[in-house]
């Protein structure tokens, strides 16, 4: 028989971080030893991926992590330390992409662009057992709406900013259904002409063709409403 999906917390901020990733990783490849705009961007994209990676194992640690361990001691306990290795990563990463600022040369470039490489493997196989062996953990544990619970006391905890840049990484890394799903859960919540300035702003996220297809989407569920 088909069991019905479970809620899955993981699901959609991981395609949000995969996407910042690799979107990140190609930016760094094409780094040209020079002082040039693109490569002062592409450092500021690194810098805004390591913060948002700094961020995200944090509300995990704060929030997922205690949940586990409540229902499954020691369930969490493999990741846990994982996180420990990703924030001594980050740091070093940072420490990386400073020196290649301040000294950039095709050597330093392809070090950086190396060792990135092997975080975001890293990170890939990291999160993969966080979908499979944490969410079973989870699932075990609790029902839906409790983990729906935990996941909105995450969204709760986010600053303005650090909404704005999962929103902007998340946008175009959701199938078109689960993106439209996401934009009319905002509508719901912010006065329309905010609203329409957020939708406005996806556009140089998706393209014309799926932006398009996104407006449509919410004009239906609109009509469906009234
Ligand atoms: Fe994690």
């Amino acid at each position: 028989m088909h069991k019905p999906a479970r809620f899955d917390m993981y699901a959609t901020i991981h395609r949000a971080l995969r996407h910042f990733m690799t979107d990140t990783l190609t930016q760094i490849g094409r780094l040209d030893a020079g002082d040039s705009e693109a490569s002062r961007a592409a450092l500021d994209q690194l810098d805004t991926l390591l913060y948002l990676c700094r961020q995200h194992l944090e509300h995990e640690n704060r929030f997922v992590h205690p949940a586990i361990e409540a229902r499954s001691p020691g369930g969490s306990q493999r990741i846990a330390g994982e996180h420990e290795d990703h924030l001594e990563a980050i740091a070093a990463l940072e420490a990386e992409a400073l020196a290649v600022r301040q000294a950039p040369s095709p050597t330093a470039d392809l070090r950086l662009y190396r060792h990135l490489a092997l975080f975001v493997a890293d990170n890939f196989e990291h999160m993969q057992i966080e979908e499979t062996r944490h969410n079973e953990l989870l699932w075990q544990g609790y029902d839906d709406a409790e983990l729906v619970q935990i996941h909105e006391q995450i969204l709760a905890s986010l600053d303005p900013a650090e909404r704005g840049l999962v929103l902007r990484w998340m946008t175009p890394a959701l199938p078109r259904s689960e993106r439209a799903a996401l934009y009319a859960e905002l509508r719901k919540q912010m006065p329309g002409e905010v609203f329409s300035a957020v939708l406005e702003g996806a556009k140089p996220w998706l393209g014309a063709q799926d932006w398009a297809a996104l407006v449509a989407d919410l004009d239906q569920r609109e009509a469906l409403l009234a």
